[in-house]
């Protein structure tokens, strides 16, 4: 009998409920959603109001909230959500102090429960977080990974689409670098079913599409008071399915690149094929000037901002 997948997710808020909602309609396996002792009752109840959409969204997956470390054993996917969300006036950055500590501890749990998971990270500021998460997992490379990218683009292909007035399903796209207002979105990346949309739209609208996927996050602080949640955990369960379902997706995910894109030693954005192993390649291609410019300037933010988080927590180093 074939077993089914297992996905497990760390945090029981916005986000990772969210998670566990989309990979329950996609029925991607049996789901665990785990916070704090303080919070089991959150992490039960959603749960238990999740399961019972089973009947209606046709779904037979075991849906668990907990704060038992013991309930993610066997997990094929660990998602990382755990933290606190930024709020108007923050940037991701300033997240830093507090949620290394969380992810850090996190981590190390899901190592010890979950030893041959991959583990998906998206608590932010992301791309140092994912960092934080390899170094307390010690797990190799490509079972860590973190979802930034396919949030961002899926905003940017929503801007372009919207532009257009075309099916947000033909609009194909690709971005670079950190979770951060510096990712650098690749309009030569992008088509519409195909068509170059620099044939299709005035450079300024591109410009103006661009500028919206960077800010996306903050226009969603801005008008709620918190962080975003459905596109985020939409993203978080792109890969996850891609892993789960061995697909060999590329989606931009936060990657280790050893030399790719030149970035050194560094988990940064960049398209990623996802399939069992986890991130099984890095695919790289060649950035005109201006591209590698930005692309650099992002990797150097990143690189910046693991250094805070060794600086401050040297065990992690
Ligand atoms: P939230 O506050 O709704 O949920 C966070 C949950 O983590 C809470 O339920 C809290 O109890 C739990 N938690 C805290 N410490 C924990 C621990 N040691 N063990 C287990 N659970 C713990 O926050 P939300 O909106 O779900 O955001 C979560 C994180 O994801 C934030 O850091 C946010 O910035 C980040 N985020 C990242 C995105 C991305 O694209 N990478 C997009 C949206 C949010
Ligand atoms: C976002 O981009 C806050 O990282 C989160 O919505």
């Amino acid at each position: 009998m074939p077993q089914r997948a297992k996905i497990s997710v760390i945090g029981a808020g916005n986000v990772g409920a969210t998670c566990a909602h989309w990979a329950a309609a996609k029925e991607l396996g049996d789901i665990v959603v785990l916070d704090i002792p303080d919070k089991e009752g959150v992490a039960k109840g959603k749960m238990l109001d999740l399961a019972c959409c089973g009947p209606i969204e046709r779904f037979d997956s075991a849906i668990v909230g907990t704060s038992d470390y013991k309930d993610i054993a066997g997990s094929d996917v660990v998602i990382i959500t755990a933290g606190i969300p930024r709020k108007p006036g923050m940037s991701r950055d300033d997240l830093i102090e507090t949620n290394v500590k969380i992810v850090r501890s996190v981590s190390q749990k899901v190592a010890e429960f979950a030893p041959d998971s991959k583990v998906i990270v998206v608590s932010n500021p992301l791309d140092a977080m994912v960092y934080t998460a390899w170094k307390a997992t010690g797990f190799p490379t490509n079972r860590i990974m973190g979802q930034a990218g396919a949030l961002d683009v899926a905003r940017f292909r929503t801007f372009i689409a919207w532009e257009i007035g075309c099916s947000v399903e033909d609009v194909s796209a690709l971005l670079l670098g950190g979770h951060g207002d510096d990712m650098v979105p690749l309009p030569r990346c992008t088509s519409v079913h195909g068509i170059p949309v620099t044939d299709l739209l005035p450079q300024a609208t591109i410009d103006a599409c661009v500028e919206r996927a960077k800010k996306g996050g903050g226009e969603v602080v801005q008008l709620m008071g918190t962080s975003a949640w459905y596109a985020p955990a939409s993203g978080t369960i792109q890969m996850a399915e891609a892993i789960i379902k061995d697909k060999k997706r590329i989606i931009p995910s936060a990657a280790y690149c050893d030399g790719q894109f030149g970035a050194k030693g560094l988990f940064v954005g960049v398209p990623a094929l996802l399939g069992a192993d986890g991130v099984e390649k890095v695919v790289e291609f060649k950035l005109d000037a201006e591209e590698q410019k930005l692309f650099d300037e992002s990797a150097s933010h990143v690189q910046d901002l693991v250094g805070t988080v060794v600086k401050m927590f040297p065990d992690l180093a």
